[in-house]
């Protein structure tokens, strides 16, 4: 983290210092609901209040400055991100589902004044680390009218109607192709159940032509809380509920990767923020045109693996839209805004646009990265075997972390900001990386988790000893070579 950029927080309220702000971070984390998961925890279907945030790792993370692009998939992004959808979610109501005590005593913690009051103080400080480096990322086309945009974004719309999408390629040729499906379903909830609703938020004003434009055009495509046909969240539900899936938000938090979480947050970063509105015009604008364009090659896709299995409604109301939907969605949405607003606006609406765009680009590489190493287990236990036998018979001196846990000790889930291997050496462990995907590791079994690879573990023996060691990228070119 460089100093400069530190001592350049754009964001940071002039009344706090950088280290105040990390401390106030760290007191942030550490209200209840915040604490590591248990091991009955890895999945949370009784209490949307209950947050796992691994609030240990504060005590090494720095969130006093400005992460790089090639940093946003890193650790102090996914405890960052965790942290920042908790404040965010303050501004919704997350009842639990049962009179379970318990529950209803995090959700009096979740709401707290303290809480809310101090996630307000550490807000900007989280927005800034983890989204800042989407301005220093200039926008490279200057568009300074309404009729540049609508070519632009019809041009994009365009491409992606008419282009594979990576994801889908990379999800349909996966040996178990249901357990990827399953990781993209979870992915749209994390992504869904807190920014769809945070999208609503910029709807209400002062009721001028803008808004009703604005307000009329997210009923249209599904932004309502009424269970109906429309309904995109009640859509999302039925087709979770179809795979035998919970639909009641955050169940799967242990499994949201960073980027899915960087989706939700950046929504309510631009909605909230009347500054931001502009933004966020060319973010929402850009969120249609994508779940548009792509929709019938999700839809086949995971018709394809689950067969009728799966209720694909939430898919199918996007079908009905052609090529020509990119420059009549901008007629009812954008144009009225330039023409009352002037082309000043143009890049605002822009940098919403492309921002909104480089996170989903960064979540597609993020998703197929996780479901590329979640499928092939076999071979990273196999790379993990023959690198420890070579660290072993040349004495290579890396970097070494030593664990050693007690029986049900659970290590909530996470990523390593390097590559690193898992080592067995005594005890039996439950490692999984995926909603259905795990395996127990018993003495002598190794495995190689690749950096911002999301991962989690069980002890499930009386003790467990275990040894990291860590490998640099410009080490892992070198083992590669191997294989
Ligand atoms: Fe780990």
């Amino acid at each position: 983290m460089n100093t400069t950029a530190r001592t350049s927080n754009p964001q940071l309220p002039s009344a706090m210092s950088l280290n105040e702000a990390q401390e106030l971070l760290t007191l942030y984390a550490s209200n209840p609901p915040f604490r590591s998961a248990s091991d009955q925890e890895l999945v949370l279907n009784e209490n949307p209040c209950r947050r796992p945030v691994r609030p240990e790792d504060l005590e090494f993370l720095d969130y006093r400055g400005i992460l790089k692009e090639e940093e946003v998939l890193g650790l102090s992004s996914l405890i960052g991100h965790r942290m920042l959808l908790n404040i965010n979610d303050t501004d919704m109501v997350l009842l639990p589902l049962s009179e379970n005590e318990s529950a209803w005593r995090e959700f009096e913690h979740f709401y707290s004044r303290d809480n809310r009051v101090l996630g307000e103080m550490v807000r900007s400080t989280l927005e800034t680390h983890l989204f800042h480096f989407l301005e220093e990322r200039a926008v490279c086309t200057k568009l300074v009218s309404a009729d540049d945009l609508k070519d632009y974004f019809s041009s994009v719309f365009q491409e992606y109607c008419s282009s594979r999408n990576s994801v889908v390629d990379t999800i349909l040729s996966r040996v178990n192709r249901q357990v990827s499906a399953t990781t993209f379903l979870i992915q749209l909830l994390a992504s869904s159940l807190s920014g769809v609703p945070a999208m609503m938020h910029s709807a209400q004003g002062n009721y001028s032509a803008v808004h009703y434009e604005l307000f009329s055009f997210l009923e249209r495509n599904g932004y309502t809380m009424r269970s109906s046909e429309d309904g995109r969240i009640a859509d999302l539900q039925s087709m979770v509920r179809s795979r035998k899936l919970h639909d009641q938000p955050h169940t799967y938090w242990q499994y949201y990767l960073t980027s899915s979480l960087a989706l939700a947050n950046y929504a309510h970063y631009v909605a909230r923020d009347p500054l931001k509105f502009f933004r966020y015009l060319g973010a929402l604008f850009y969120q249609e045109l994508r779940s548009k364009a792509l929709a019938s090659q999700h839809k086949q896709m995971l018709q394809e693996i689950f067969g009728s299995d799966i209720d694909t409604k939430y898919f199918g109301q996007q079908e009905k839209y052609g090529q020509d939907y990119a420059v009549a969605a901008f007629d009812s949405l954008i144009t009225p805004t330039i023409v009352k607003y002037g082309n000043a606006r143009c890049q605002d609406i822009v940098q919403g646009f492309d921002e909104f765009k480089l996170l989903h680009e960064i979540a597609e590489q993020d998703l197929i990265a996780q479901v590329i190493w979640v499928d092939q287990a076999k071979l990273y236990q196999e790379k993990g075997r023959r690198i420890y036998e070579k660290i072993q018979s040349e004495n290579m001196q890396l970097p070494l972390d030593t664990f050693v846990e007690q029986a049900s000790e659970c290590s909530t889930t996470h990523i390593h900001d390097a590559h690193r291997l898992l080592v067995i050496e005594a005890g039996v462990m439950h490692f999984w990386n995926a909603l259905d995907s795990s395996f127990v590791f018993e003495p002598g079994d190794i495995t190689l988790v690749p950096s911002q690879r999301l991962h989690g573990s069980t002890v499930l023996s009386g003790e467990c000893t275990y040894h990291q060691p860590i490998i640099s990228d410009e080490l892992m070119l070198e083992f590669n070579k191997m294989f």
